[in-house]
């Protein structure tokens, strides 16, 4: 039985007797249980009578006993007829006292495949991709209806509710997307989601096996190729072209995938829109080659140029198409909610899997927002916030043809928030885009968003939603300035 354990190496500094260092009791307490834990205190050795701990420690036997009652309650201790042993903790509880930290298991080997990008945190920065027009936002009919849902549900609401969304919610967005979209489906074949990014990440993970092939479009979103690392998928890169994703006889061949990701109505972040004839060649060669497709169709509720363009998903009957969808560009990023529509047939696979996957909640949002678009204030909203966007689309344009004194082309808009503005080669994209976070400026590089980076694949991804027109010039002078400055072989 090991000894009764050096008091003074044990209290190394003596208790504090001022308020803000805690009671006598919760000081003792703290410290026994530390060196229990750092093994200072050994398994099975004896704790000081309370009486002598008392005296060599001038405080009261009571808080003493208090201390000792406490950690056995927490089973650090256990009092025997001997007095007040330590408990014999599993090694594992242990850490080895070898003077250094022991250092932390290791992690999933797939994170290093997932590439850290910026994190922003404030979006008001100028330029930056895919933020909407933050100070338009209706927030005080927002506020009513939140208010309204809140007061009307009742409290069964405040449970987690259907894992795949409210009935309201789903039947709401089905009837909007029939309208806006021209997408089939019935509410039942709606999911909600945290944003898009939860609802691409469920279809890996519902459609795919570790190692299938995934395709992505090259460049492409990020958020799908990290939703694809993290479900274990082989990623091949697909260019895009002036029509779209761009995959040929060869790609079908050697890399037939599981899952194809596409941003169809506006390439995320070139700009193309996918044409007919691919559209149908694509859901032709998956049907073929038993592949799904992700559709992401962010931001084409703001369509600025000719007549709208439908969703894959509604082309064909039983198109082999998950349409995701978000309410990020048209509503608010951090409402966090998004949503896919499911083909019947998968549905019925996967829906007993999803419960058991999802819990649902943030309900109030879901009714307040099933409300939104009932009222007619969701499409009021987008009808005004897409008069915004196309004029400062075009003061953007304006500004870029008066002021930037670079060779350029630009890509894109016919619909969302950003333009794609390609520059030669030598002018070092993610350069001007580094540069660029020292004048509150968040291009995003080109190149950036290239698995296998091309030629072509340099320029600046330029947010317009939350710029207001009449500042254009001025950041674009800015730009230009920067663009020079990061001239390879400058001037
Ligand atoms: C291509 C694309 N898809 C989806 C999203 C939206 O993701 P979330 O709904 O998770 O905010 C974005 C946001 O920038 C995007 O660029």
């Amino acid at each position: 039985m090991p000894n009764p354990p050096d008091l003074a190496a044990l209290l190394e500094s003596p208790l504090q007797r001022d308020r803000d260092a805690g009671s006598m009791q919760r000081q003792l307490h703290e410290r026994l249980k530390r060196a229990i834990l750092d093994g200072s205190l050994a398994p099975g050795s004896r704790l000081p009578g309370s009486r002598a701990l008392a005296e060599a420690l001038a405080i009261s036997r009571n808080t003493v006993t208090a201390a000792y009652e406490h950690l056995a309650a927490e089973g650090y201790v256990q009092p025997d007829r001997q007095g007040t042993r330590v408990t014999e903790l599993s090694p594992p509880a242990l850490p080895r006292r070898t003077g250094k930290s022991a250092g932390m298991p290791a992690t999933a080997l797939r994170l290093a495949t997932i590439k850290p990008g910026t994190v922003f945190t404030e979006p008001d920065a100028t330029f930056r991709p895919g933020v909407p027009a933050l100070s338009h936002f209706p927030a005080a009919a927002w506020r009513r209806a939140l208010d309204r849902a809140i007061r009307t549900a009742s409290p069964a609401t405040l449970g987690y509710g259907d894992p795949l969304g409210e009935p309201q919610l789903r039947a709401a967005i089905a009837r909007h997307l029939a309208i806006a979209r021209g997408v089939r489906c019935t509410p039942r074949q709606v999911v909600i989601a945290e944003g898009a990014q939860e609802a691409i990440s469920l279809c890996v993970r519902l459609l795919s096996n570790p190692g299938d092939i995934g395709w992505i479009e090259d460049p492409g979103y990020r958020g799908a190729k990290s939703a694809m690392r993290a479900g274990d998928m082989h990623m091949v890169p697909i260019r895009v072209d002036a029509e779209g994703l761009c995959a040929n006889a060869d790609d079908w061949q050697k890399h037939p995938p599981r899952l194809i990701y596409t941003t169809p109505s506006h390439q995320y972040p070139a700009g193309a829109v996918l044409s007919i004839a691919r559209r149908l060649a694509l859901i032709a060669e998956a049907r073929r080659h038993g592949a799904w497709i992700i559709e992401d169709d962010y931001d084409s509720e703001f369509r600025h140029t000719g007549e709208p363009i439908g969703a894959m998903q509604g082309l064909v009957p039983d198109a082999p198409v998950l349409y995701v969808g978000t309410f990020s560009k048209t509503m608010f990023p951090s409402l966090r909610l998004g949503f896919m529509v499911l083909p019947e047939p998968l549905m019925a696979a996967v829906e007993a899997p999803l419960h058991e996957m999802l819990r649902g909640g943030h309900r109030h949002e879901q009714l307040a927002m099933a409300d939104f678009i009932e009222s007619g204030q969701f499409s009021r909203h987008l009808g005004r916030m897409r008069r915004l966007y196309r004029d400062r689309q075009q003061a953007l344009r304006l500004a870029l043809a008066r002021h930037l004194k670079v060779p350029h082309e630009i890509d894109g808009g016919y619909c969302g928030l950003h333009l794609t503005v390609r520059l030669p080669p030598r002018f070092d994209d993610r350069q001007i885009a580094t540069d660029a976070l020292r004048h509150h400026l968040a291009p995003a590089a080109l190149s950036g968003f290239a698995v296998a980076p091309q030629p072509t694949d340099n320029g600046l991804v330029l947010g317009y939603g939350n710029t207001s027109a009449e500042r254009f010039e001025p950041l674009v002078k800015r730009l230009s300035q920067l663009a020079r400055a990061a001239e390879l072989g400058g001037i």
